[in-house]
Order: C-alpha cells, then sequence, then structure tokens
C-alpha cells in the first residue's frame, strides 16, 4: 500500500522509476546550490536518472520518497538499508543512512522537510532499523534534532576523501 500524508497541500508518496528524471533534477539542484558543479547538468541529470530509475526498479537498498505540491516533485528523501551481521543476541540487524532530504527553496518552512523525515523514520521503524546515520548541514541540524537525533557517543569515523563534504562541520580534533 503506498504511503501518503497532506499537509498544507504537500502529498509525500514513495518514489517510483517513472519519477527518476524528476529526481536526478532536484539532486542537481541540492548540490550545485552548495558547490561548484564538475558535471553539466544535462549529462548529470541522464546519469543521475539512470541510476535513480535502476534503484527505484529494485527498492534495495535504496528506498525514496518524494513530496509533491499540486502534482508538482518539490521535495525528496533518499533512504538506504544497510545489513548487519546475523546476531544471536536481542539487536535489530540492519543500520540506514538517510541522505538527499531536499525541498524546493519555495515550498521550505511549511513542514515537508520534517513530513519526509517522518516517512523515512516510519520505514526504518517497519524495517527493523538499530541506527539511522545521516550527516546534516549545519542549517538543517534543528530539523533532525527535533525528530530524536544526536551527535553519536560511541561511533569513529574514518574520511577517505581529502575534504568534508560542504556544510558539513568537521569533528574537533582530540586534545
Ligand atoms: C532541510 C530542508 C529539506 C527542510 O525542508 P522544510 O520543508 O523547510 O522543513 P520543515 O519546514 O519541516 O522544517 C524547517 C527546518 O528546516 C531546516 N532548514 C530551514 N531552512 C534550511 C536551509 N536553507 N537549509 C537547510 N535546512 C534548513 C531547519 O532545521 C528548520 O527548522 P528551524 O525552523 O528550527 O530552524 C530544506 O530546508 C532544504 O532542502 N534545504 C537545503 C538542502 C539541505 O540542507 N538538506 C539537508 C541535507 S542534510
Amino acid at each position: 500500500m503506498p504511503l501518503r500524508s497532506v499537509t498544507a497541500g504537500i502529498v509525500v508518496r514513495r518514489g517510483r522509476p517513472a519519477d527518476a528524471e524528476a529526481l536526478a533534477r532536484l539532486r542537481y539542484e541540492f548540490r550545485a546550490a552548495l558547490d561548484p558543479a564538475r558535471e553539466r547538468p544535462l549529462a548529470f541529470v541522464e546519469r543521475c536518472a539512470t541510476w535513480m530509475r535502476q534503484q527505484l526498479e529494485s527498492e534495495c537498498p535504496w528506498y525514496c520518497w518524494i513530496a509533491e505540491h499540486a502534482d508538482e516533485t518539490v521535495g525528496t528523501i533518499w533512504l538506504a538499508l544497510i545489513e548487519k551481521l546475523p546476531n544471536p543476541v536481542a539487536e535489530r540487524e540492519r543500520h540506514a543512512y538517510i541522505t538527499n532530504l531536499y525541498v524546493r527553496p519555495a515550498h521550505r518552512g511549511g513542514g515537508a522537510g520534517t513530513l519526509l523525515l517522518r516517512q523515512a523514520l516510519t520505514e526504518c521503524d517497519a524495517r527493523g532499523v538499530d541506527a539511522v546515520l545521516l550527516w546534516p548541514t549545519p542549517r538543517s541540524r534543528s530539523l533532525y534534532q527535533r525528530l530524536g537525533f544526536a551527535p553519536p557517543t560511541d561511533l569513529l569515523e574514518r574520511r577517505l576523501s581529502p575534504s568534508p563534504p560542504h556544510g558539513v562541520t568537521p569533528a574537533p580534533e582530540p586534545a
């Protein structure tokens, strides 16, 4: 059964393969607003839409929701499930990674982002997820914190790329 919610004229539903091109355009809009693009828009949208279509067809490990307003795609969120090893103790056997939460500027501030995040978290709970990981931008931290996210106390991260993504505050160096 499709997941549908309505808030301030926004409808959130699962992304489908036919949404791939609109979703790829949103992806370009999101990332190119943060950092200078190194790929031309059309080439990127084609490459990204191909990837997204494949993910949306297989529905594993990636899941996506879109926010629509008057049939226009105005926001999105992506979720990947990460399998843990089988475990003989009482511990859930999946983690999840949330990324690409984006709402077009004209539709921000009305709860669409919160609605998308809630849908992804509902799915995580239904699928027995242990921890949900994500890298916020500084401005979006309050949204995530309102829905229960907090800085980890027991997680180590080792970056292999030369610099952190735009807008992500690097962890402080140990004293
Ligand atoms: C983050 C985002 C999806 C929120 O969408 P929204 O529909 O405005 O969200 P809501 O109305 O449910 O919640 C508002 C919250 O969004 C966040 N927010 C608002 N403007 C934002 C912006 N320009 N960039 C990032 N986050 C923002 C804040 O946490 C805000 O809460 P606050 O009022 O306590 O500060 C949207 O602002 C966006 O697409 N920003 C750019 C992309 C981005 O930074 N995504 C997060 C990646 S980790």
